[in-house]
């Protein structure tokens, strides 16, 4: 197929590509290791901390214990503690196993057509980006890049070039493992979805009272925007009629036209909503058969961390243990990597590098605010949702600019933000293939304006040794679902528009 054969060739191609794929081989050593020490290989670890948590003193004294312990076992490598340890720092942090019933459940024909409509490129302005350029199966629904080539690009990932006089997308496209689970209230690197009763459809979102009533879900919201944005899909004034609709409820107008001109359209529609007549349909309901396949086919809650959670202790072997005692206990991870997907979907600014062409903010118009933008509180600036960390093995480049290559450079980011920051390598960009003239290290080379990035730092430095660092990487490698590895067969072999998948 001419869609894998791109993105493969393309990936040998250059350096970076060569870096992505020791990634992939790092979490496919990862997995590997889950799968050997859930065949028993890991050593067997005994509860000693954990019995009486309930809460009160009683949990305070268990915490304290569990908090010791885990020191103990971190220093010594102490046996015996890990899994009682773990277990209270958990608890703590409201960590639990994920819920069938807390999934976005969905018909067949629902996810099916949302499969469709999220590798059709009819969806783009000029037809030529689908949601699956910036999220594609070879790269774990995300794009392996630092910041997308939208519109007017060609290729996929490391190989994608930019369009003639396009501009490249100003923040990094994040993956979308489990984000019909119940818990993801808000979408966005700077929150700019968010479930909010005060609003007539119940959601917060940039197109304020525009937005159709009617959503289930963050995940159904979003799927309105990225045909909105010129740069991600939409084109600019004068290239098509999308990009010329005068409002954005024209813009969707015009884009379910499109849709159900076609015949396999109609009849995939009438079968995912049987109950609604096609006068009634709407892109809102395009939008929730994208968040139905996104929801159901990237349920990745199969890694051998969940494993663990659900009480198989031998899931997780010796060093990834000690990784998680690090990240629930002293190297303070979960303080804002909490819950069940290690994300307490807040802000916090950590002076991760700023790189591209920005959000217009600032009086050169190429920083990024963040969520200030969002909120209109200064405190707010510079601050970024915490991302989740499932599959994380899998997604290289991190953070909202893509500007850290490897897990290791991202975690040592953590260790002292302002350090790393004034010593940031452009190398550490993954932007392969630009084809234009743009100057993406602008923020970066402006002394003032990266102070004013390390001065919003909240993070205190931390010194972690090299193991133990190794051990948080372990950990980190441990939360790949195997079943995410490969994601291939979800691309369908052809779209009702009759577009190419490949460009
Ligand atoms: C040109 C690249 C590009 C295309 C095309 C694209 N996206 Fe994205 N996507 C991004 C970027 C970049 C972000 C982050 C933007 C931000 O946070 O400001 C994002 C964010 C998201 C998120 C939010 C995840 C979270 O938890 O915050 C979801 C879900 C998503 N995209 C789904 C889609 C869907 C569905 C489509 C097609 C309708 C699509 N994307 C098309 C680049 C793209
Ligand atoms: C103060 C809150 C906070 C703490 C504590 C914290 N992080 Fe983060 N982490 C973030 C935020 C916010 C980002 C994204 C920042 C950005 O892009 O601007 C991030 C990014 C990451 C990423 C990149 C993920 C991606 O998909 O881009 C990893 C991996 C990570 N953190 C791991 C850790 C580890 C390991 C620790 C403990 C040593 C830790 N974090 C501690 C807030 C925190």
């Amino acid at each position: 197929m001419v869609f894998e054969e791109t993105t493969v060739e393309g990936a040998q191609s250059s350096e970076s590509g060569r870096r992505s794929k020791d990634e992939r081989a790092r979490a496919l050593h990862g997995a590997a290791c889950g799968w050997l020490a859930m065949l028993g290989v890991a050593l067997a670890m005994p509860a000693t901390a954990g019995a009486g948590t309930g809460g009160g003193a009683g949990h305070d004294v268990a915490a304290r214990r569990a908090t010791e312990a885990a020191r103990g076992f971190v220093a010594h490598g102490a046996r015996g503690t890990a899994d009682g340890a773990l277990r209270v720092l958990l608890r703590r942090h409201g960590v639990g196993p994920a819920r069938d019933a807390d999934f976005a459940q969905a018909s067949p024909e629902l996810v099916a057509l949302g499969n469709l409509l999220f590798y059709d490129k009819l969806l783009s302005g000029n037809r030529d980006v689908s949601c699956a350029t910036c999220h594609h199966a070879l790269m774990a629904t995300a794009d392996g890049v630092s910041l997308p080539a939208g519109v007017g690009g060609r290729g996929l990932s490391t190989a994608r070039a930019m369009g003639e006089g396009r501009e490249r997308v100003p923040r990094n496209a994040p993956e979308v493992f489990n984000r019909g689970h119940v818990a993801f209230t808000n979408m966005f690197w700077d929150g700019r979805i968010e479930r909010d009763a005060s609003q007539p459809s119940g959601f917060r979102s940039p197109a304020g009272a525009d937005l159709p009533a009617g959503f289930a879900s963050a995940l159904e919201v979003q799927a309105m925007f990225p045909v909105t944005s010129a740069a991600e899909m939409r084109g600019d004034p004068g290239e098509n009629e999308i990009a010329d609709a005068g409002s954005l409820p024209e813009v969707w107008a015009r884009l379910m036209d499109r849709l159900l001109a076609i015949d396999e359209y109609r009849e995939r529609f009438a079968e995912a909503f049987p109950d609604t007549a096609e006068s009634e349909l709407g892109f809102e309901h395009a939008a929730r058969a994208i968040a139905a396949f996104e929801a159901t086919r990237w349920r990745a809650d199969g890694s051998p961390f969940d494993r663990y959670l659900r009480g198989d202790r031998s899931a997780l072997g010796r060093e990834e243990k000690r990784g998680a005692l690090l990240f629930y206990g002293s190297a303070g991870c979960a303080s804002c990597h909490s819950g069940t997907w290690q994300t307490d979907l807040a802000h916090h600014a950590i002076a991760e590098p700023q790189i591209g062409p920005g959000k217009g903010h600032g009086p050169d118009g190429d920083e990024d605010f963040g969520r200030e933008a969002i909120s209109g509180d200064a405190t707010d600036r510079f601050r970024f949702r915490t991302p989740p960390l499932r599959n994380v093995a899998l997604t290289s480049p991190y953070g909202h600019a893509g500007a850290h290559r490897t897990l290791e450079d991202v975690v040592r980011h953590h260790l002292d933000p302002v350090a790393s920051l004034e010593a940031w390598d452009p190398a550490e960009a993954m932007l392969p293939v630009t084809g234009d003239e743009e100057t993406p290290f602008s923020v970066m080379e402006d002394a003032a304006k990266r102070d004013a990035i390390a001065d919003a730092n909240e993070l205190r430095p931390r010194s972690l040794s090299d193991d133990e660092v190794d051990a948080l990487v372990a950990f980190l490698e441990a939360l790949t679902d195997p079943r995410m590895l490969d994601l291939r067969e979800e691309v369908p072999p052809r779209v009702p528009s009759g577009l190419p998948l490949a460009d």
